[in-house]
């Protein structure tokens, strides 16, 4: 039976864990050099005391927020649905937390906390499960926090076809340790914001741009209530 493509993004990430944590800590994308700092620049912006890292993957963001001398963060949160990931988060940063939940549970595992910035790094990729785990997030947001998505700019990811739906993946540029590549909702920035808008978000978007090539890597959404 053909596995349905939302339940394929966990089985693929949970495959491709021990080659995601050698490229990240391989410094192996090299779009992050844009992309990371433009991201810790998005959450210092608000000035947040608590942070919650939604798909932390093995860790990064959350070690890099921890390591910053100036920010007033005194909790950041990390959660990811691939237990191999949150041990290796947990790992090399003892005083974190990192809690392993699938965005369906997330709710239960957050237990009433609320946040200042929540974010979502490259981590939204389902068609259904990204509009549910919005409205869960929206629960844990304070009244004046801020949500922030990063995502692949759709412009420079369409491959000639610019309409949503579900796209097959690839690790096209990774090592040959990949494989099974998640399948991902592509959508454009028209149903990206109408997505947040149906949450009754506000939102404002940036677009951080390559340096050599002057397009955009990435778009990053930062929604907050009326
Ligand atoms: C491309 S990685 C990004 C990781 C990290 N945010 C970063 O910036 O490197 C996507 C992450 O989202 C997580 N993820 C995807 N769908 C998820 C879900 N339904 N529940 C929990 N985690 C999920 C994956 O396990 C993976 O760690």
């Amino acid at each position: 039976m053909t596995q349905a493509p939302e339940d394929a993004i966990l089985a693929s990430w949970a495959a491709n864990a021990a080659p995601w944590i050698a490229l990240l800590q391989g410094c192996g994308i090299a779009s992050r050099q844009t992309t990371n700092p433009a991201i810790i620049n998005a959450i210092n912006r608000y000035q947040p005391d608590s942070v919650l890292d939604v798909g932390c993957g093995e860790g990064w963001l959350c070690r890099a927020l921890a390591a910053e001398n100036n920010a007033p963060i005194t909790a950041i949160t990390g959660v990811d649905a691939i237990a191999a990931l949150v041990e290796n988060a947990r790992a090399q940063h003892p005083g974190g937390t990192y809690l392993c939940s699938d965005y369906s549970r997330l709710s239960s595992a957050l237990n009433g906390q609320t946040f200042a910035v929540i974010v979502c790094n490259f981590s939204l990729f389902g068609e259904h499960s990204v509009a549910q785990v919005l409205a869960t997030l929206k629960q844990h947001l304070r009244a004046d926090g801020t949500l922030l998505i990063q995502t692949l700019h759709p412009l420079m990811v369409c491959n000639g076809d610019y309409r949503s739906g579900w796209r097959t993946g690839s690790w096209a540029g990774c090592s040959g340790a990949f494989h099974d590549a998640p399948p991902w909702y592509f959508r454009t920035l028209s149903d990206w914001l109408a997505l947040l808008q149906q949450q009754g978000l506000h939102v404002y978007m940036e677009e951080p741009l390559d340096p050599q090539t002057h397009t955009p890597l990435s778009v990053i959404f930062h929604a907050r209530q009326p």
